[in-house]
């Protein structure tokens, strides 16, 4: 039987800033504010959903649920079945937790490094439209969801074969390659025509490496790098190309240490089409550190530049 397409559907965050958050997720990433909760929590929107991100305060400043939307209670049953046949315990959220993540119903359970994930289905659509004060184009959702998670795994393997044979998602392809001196070899895995929906290497300091969300043009890209720099939020990478799923992008700090990515033009895979390969570079050009870019050189003295006034003659 094929498996179901599953969705991002929503992230939690717990996060110890919930001022700079705020600031960041609605100056920066363009999302608006949906709700406060009574407990200082913030709920996030980026398109007609109610929400997307649920930001929690507490000080783990990481990735607090990855949560995915499936199209039924039937089909969140069907997973759950899955799962527990492959010996992974599957607790049923309550009705609380359901309307805290605005969904219908959930299930909760730990993927395969360990990741606090939830499977969920009917999410409360919003009355009014999304419209953001700095990213008027919008965000690609839909049937691709919010966008994709980079997360940590305790072994690639053993995570391969969880999204894989358990999950039922699809490679599209790795990533083999020497960054800087480091080994990078990631795996990227779709369930939904979204080139990657999850991706993850090996173990990480954090339960998130990034989290990308993808505008629906490349000017909104610019103005998001623009509004960054002028914020003074860190720069990890700067605007560059992937040469798997072709997205334009930039890479910085979310003010919890882990980071978002923000791009456009991501390309969709046709599972009737679609062969995986291994790419030994991880961008087709850009996504440089500042820090390894060359410095500036410095331009020639003037005499502007000197402190002492020109030298007068001795009499
Ligand atoms: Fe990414």
């Amino acid at each position: 039987m094929a498996t179901a397409d599953m969705k991002l559907g929503y992230l939690v965050f717990e996060v110890s800033d919930l001022g700079a958050w705020e600031r960041f997720a609605t100056e920066i990433l363009g999302l608006t504010v949906a709700r406060r909760l009574d407990d200082g929590s913030l709920a996030l929107r980026m398109d007609d959903h109610e929400q997307r991100i649920l930001l929690t305060p507490g000080p783990a400043d990481d990735l607090a649920a990855l949560g995915w939307e499936l199209a039924s209670a039937g089909e969140v049953e069907a997973v759950a079945k899955k799962l527990t046949t492959a010996g992974f315990e599957v607790t049923p959220g309550t009705v609380e937790e359901a309307a805290e993540r605005r969904v219908g119903g959930l299930v909760k359970y730990e993927d395969a490094g360990g990741i606090p994930s939830e499977l969920s289905f009917g999410p409360a659509l919003a009355k009014e439209p999304f419209r953001s004060a700095v990213v008027r184009s919008g965000f690609v959702t839909g049937n691709q969801g919010l966008g994709h998670a980079v997360i940590s795994a305790r072994s690639q393997d053993e995570s391969k074969k969880f999204y894989r044979d358990v999950l039922g998602f699809r490679l599209s392809d790795h990533i083999i390659c020497d960054l800087h001196g480091y080994k990078v070899n990631i795996a990227f895995f779709h369930a939904n025509p979204r080139h990657h929906t999850i991706a993850f290497g090996d173990s990480q300091k954090k339960r998130i490496h990034h989290f990308m969300i993808e505008a629906r043009s490349m000017d909104d890209v610019g103005l998001a790098f623009d509004r960054a720099l002028r914020a003074g939020v860190r720069i990890i990478n700067t605007l560059g190309k992937h040469p798997n799923d072709k997205m334009f992008s930039f890479y910085a700090k979310t003010p919890s240490g882990f980071q978002f990515e923000f791009g456009w033009g991501g390309r969709e895979v046709d599972d009737a089409t679609w062969e995986p390969t291994t790419y030994d570079h991880i961008s087709e050009w850009g996504h440089h550190p500042p820090e390894f870019l060359a410095p500036r050189p410095k331009p020639p003295p003037t005499l502007a530049d000197t402190d002492s006034p020109p030298p007068r003659g001795r009499n």
